[in-house]
């Protein structure tokens, strides 16, 4: 009772005052982060917990954030009664600007529109789940409201504004070893590194694919972590497809990054995997042919071509022979335990980046070492949490426009998509 009298006095203050403290409290985030604006994450840990964050570097003329609560619905809305109060905190407690609740993600809250197995119609534009977070002022003002939100359609949402962007000087976000999403019983700590199919990771905005593949004798293609298989190629292919056809605007960089089994790859099995993948994605793939650019096609290009995924490929023979396949892509990867090394490291990547790669990746993960394994230490859910919130505040506030691609594990876990496109947008 007492929190509807609460809710209910803070809708009217909201009434009072019209809108929120920020004039665009309405879902754009925004390059440089204001005092006491928020967003959502998913933890990486185990029970997927959401994850409330907000802005603490103000000034002192401005309007300090003092509550953050996370509810199921946009508060603003008067005629929404029913919303649920699932975790309210003190700003002052907790100084990095940074709560992990009891309130686990729950994939049941993804909207209908954009479930793999939907047959209803596609929506444009972001979808708002049923997690808002809000920060109030000491006086119950909002000072700013996000949902957790995915982006299926940002690429074509934003086409005017994209369409003369080269694809390698735009910020992309992407996964780590894409296809290492679930269905393992042994040592998975050590070798998964996402929670969510491709599917979802392309629903939500993810629009760089790491694939490291395997031929396994008379099983056809499989992803692999290392040595380890995780799941037949085709799973991922399809779900690919089925992405492209329900968003046709969206541009898809898919990077065969390794062939880790066997360990060497003959001729022939490079042939007849380029040959299986071109005869079930080669319809979509934008080729390499005509006037090249050193950062790559612009998206117009892409569009007007009526493409949808750029294949690269980590062997230069093959990149030279089939024109669908570009060149390999340089991943800056630091093999490092700690945050403050795989940042120095990734900024002086940066600063080396190769002129001639038309495309590059900045691979933000901390790798565990070989005896973390037997002793249960660095589990790859324990490395992404430790970074993943950093790696927010570094593209958003320092590295903005030099980042190309750049890859997570468990990336719900940072806010890298909308960093991405507000970059993209503000360019
Ligand atoms: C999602 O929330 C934003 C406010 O952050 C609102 O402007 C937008 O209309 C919502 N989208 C949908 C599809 O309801
Ligand atoms: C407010 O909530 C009602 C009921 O759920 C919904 O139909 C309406 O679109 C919402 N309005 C806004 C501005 O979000
Ligand atoms: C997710 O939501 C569904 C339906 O509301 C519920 O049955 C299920 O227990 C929830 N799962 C988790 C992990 O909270
Ligand atoms: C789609 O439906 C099929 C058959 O019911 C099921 O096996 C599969 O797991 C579903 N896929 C997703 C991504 O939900
Ligand atoms: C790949 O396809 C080409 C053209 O269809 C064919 O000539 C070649 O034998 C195939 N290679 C393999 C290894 O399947
Ligand atoms: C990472 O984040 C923590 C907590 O906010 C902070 O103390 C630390 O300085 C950050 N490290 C780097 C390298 O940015
Ligand atoms: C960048 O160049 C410097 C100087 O040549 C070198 O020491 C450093 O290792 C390079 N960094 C990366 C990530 O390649």
């Amino acid at each position: 009772m007492v929190q509807v009298l609460k809710s209910w006095f803070r809708w009217f203050i909201y009434f009072l005052f019209g809108s929120c403290l920020f004039e665009e409290c309405n879902g754009i985030v925004r390059s440089t982060a204001k005092c006491g604006s928020v967003f959502i994450t998913v933890s990486s840990l185990k029970g997927s917990y959401i994850e409330l964050n907000w802005e603490t570097d103000c000034r002192t003329n401005e309007i300090q954030p003092d509550t953050i609560a996370l509810y199921n619905k946009d508060i603003r809305n008067k005629t929404q009664e029913d919303f649920i109060l699932y975790a309210e905190i003190k700003a002052a407690n907790h100084p990095n600007g940074f709560y992990r609740t009891r309130t686990s993600f729950n994939l049941t809250q993804w909207p209908t529109s954009w479930r793999y197995n939907s047959t209803s119609l596609k929506e444009y534009g972001p979808q708002n789940l049923s997690y808002w977070i809000v920060a109030y002022s000491d006086t119950d003002q909002i000072i700013d409201i996000q949902p957790l939100k995915l982006q299926p359609t940002w690429m074509s949402d934003n086409r005017e504004k994209l369409q003369s962007y080269h694809l390698g000087s735009i910020v992309i976000p992407g996964t780590h070893d894409s296809g290492c999403y679930g269905g393992l019983r042994i040592i998975e700590d050590y070798v998964l590194t996402q929670d969510m199919p491709i599917w979802y990771q392309l629903v939500a905005g993810i629009r760089y694919l790491d694939l490291r593949v395997a031929y396994h004798q008379d099983e056809m293609f499989w992803v692999n972590h290392d040595f380890i298989k995780v799941r037949k190629i085709q799973i991922i292919y399809d779900q690919i497809k089925e992405f492209i056809r329900r968003s046709p605007g969206e541009i898809i960089i898919v990077d065969f990054h390794r062939f880790p089994f066997p360990s060497v790859w003959s001729r022939f099995l490079h042939e007849k995997f380029i040959n299986y993948t071109l005869s079930q994605l080669g319809a979509y793939a934008f080729p390499k042919n005509g006037p090249r650019h050193s950062k790559g096609p612009v998206l117009e290009k892409i569009w007007s071509a009526r493409k949808n995924i750029i294949f690269t490929y980590a062997d230069k023979h093959y990149t030279a022979k089939y024109p669908e396949l570009w060149d390999p892509i340089p991943q800056a990867w630091a093999d490092t335990l700690n945050v403050d090394t795989l940042k120095k490291y990734l900024e002086s990547s940066l600063h080396n980046k190769s002129e001639h790669a038309v495309f590059s990746a900045l691979m933000a993960e901390l790798t565990p070492r070989f005896i973390d394994i037997f002793t249960g230490t660095n589990t790859l859910r324990e490395l992404a949490n430790n970074v993943n919130s950093n790696v927010t505040k570094w593209v958003r506030d320092e590295w903005n426009r030099r980042v190309n691609i750049i890859t997570s594990d468990y990336f719900l876990g940072n806010n890298l998509i909308n960093v991405a496109i507000d970059i993209n947008r503000n360019r």
